[in-house]
């Protein structure tokens, strides 16, 4: 059992398309604003082109808005924000390249970015824990 602890991060400066990393507990965690042409893409991504079948919808409180831990399902290395074959992250360390909904597209990564358990407490405040 991982205990992530509380944590509330203002994103109200965070603008569209940027992403914002933030720190808890030792942990990185990656939140993202997400432009309406990055959402509906990310929706029409059919179930069976994923590794990890997550839909979007699965993945978001808000779909603006992507909060997921900073840590590669492979082994763990910090993937890099605005890179990768699908826009999303990339991890150099052995070449996995994620999605805007942070899921694996390809390389060894097994599954999606974790999505901590989170919730706005206003329009541009994110609880987390
Ligand atoms: Fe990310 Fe291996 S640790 S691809």
């Amino acid at each position: 059992v991982v205990v992530w602890g509380v944590a509330e991060f203002d994103v109200s400066d965070v603008q569209m398309g940027r992403r914002c990393t933030v720190k808890m507990r030792g942990k990185l965690v990656l939140i993202r604003l997400r432009s309406a042409a990055e959402i509906a893409t990310e929706n029409a991504v059919p179930l069976a082109h994923l590794r990890d079948q997550e839909t979007d919808e699965e993945r978001v409180v808000n779909p603006e808005w992507l909060v997921v831990l900073g840590i590669c399902t492979h082994l763990g290395c910090v993937p890099i924000n605005n890179a990768g074959e699908f826009h999303g992250w990339f991890c150099p360390c052995h070449g996995s390249h994620y999605d805007v909904s942070g899921r694996i597209r390809k390389g060894p990564a097994p599954l999606n970015l974790v999505v901590p358990p989170y919730k706005f407490t206003d329009a541009a405040k994110i609880l987390i824990g």
